[in-house]
């Protein structure tokens, strides 16, 4: 029965290549030897290149940059709209990297509003309003501080801290008035501490006076 078979094929591969089936076999072995060849020169094949996927999706966060001290102005400027900064939020004062949470303080995620900010009074008193996103905690309950206190060790234990922020005091100018905080004198004009350009303050002001809890 084989064997019928064996010379039924030698027949057809005679009659239908003209070669002997001995040169027809060898041709063939050939082909396949230079398409494996040619194949492995390219890197044609497509089994060997699982990993690509997970290469594309997984992009590795850039370490997070220390800041220092920054304004609450400057802040803004990492509310997740520029996506090549990092994703930044304070608590009390504190700078923590959010940029791994960016699906909830990134654009149109449910917490972007505290982005860039310090979000202290909203989160003490659970609250998106916003009259609430500040760091002033001022006039907070015990319950809420204690809240506040809660997200705060949140933040310390799963986010960076990259910075502080400045507060916005009086610039005392450095030379030093060697009294240890004169009240300021009636003359002192009382002037709410822009962004201080730390030049140009002829007059000398001790400013040390009103000492606000923050
Ligand atoms: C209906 C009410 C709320 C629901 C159902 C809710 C639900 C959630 C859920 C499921 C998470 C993710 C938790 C995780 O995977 O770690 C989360 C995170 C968070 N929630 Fe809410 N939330 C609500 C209200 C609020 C309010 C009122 C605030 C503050 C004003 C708030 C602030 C946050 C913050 C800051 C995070 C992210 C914490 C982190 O960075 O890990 N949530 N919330």
């Amino acid at each position: 029965m084989a064997l019928e078979l064996w010379e039924t094929l030698k027949e057809a591969i005679t009659a239908y290549t003209g070669l002997s089936p001995a040169t027809f076999f060898t041709v063939a072995a050939l082909g396949l030897a230079v398409y494996y060849v040619v194949s492995g020169l390219f890197g044609g094949s497509d089994h060997h290149h699982v990993p690509r996927q997970s290469e594309e999706q997984m992009q590795p966060l850039p370490p997070p940059v220390q800041l220092g001290e920054v304004t609450e102005e400057e802040l803004k400027q990492y509310d997740g709209t520029d996506s090549k900064k990092p994703l930044l939020m304070a608590i009390k004062g504190q700078i923590y990297d959010v940029s791994q949470s960016r699906m909830f303080y990134g654009p149109g995620g449910p917490y972007a509003l505290f982005a860039g900010k310090d979000a202290s009074r909203a989160l003490a008193k659970m609250s998106f309003e916003d009259k609430d996103l500040t760091g002033d905690v001022s006039g907070l309950g015990p319950f809420e501080l204690e809240a506040l206190q809660d997200w705060e060790y949140k933040f310390m234990s799963k986010y960076i801290k990259v910075g502080t922020i400045k507060k916005t005091v009086p610039v005392t100018d450095g030379t030093s008035t060697s009294e240890p905080a004169a009240e300021a004198t009636e003359n002192d004009v009382a002037k709410p501490a822009e962004d201080v350009p730390s030049v140009a303050a002829p007059v000398e002001t001790p400013a040390g006076g009103e000492s606000k809890e923050e």
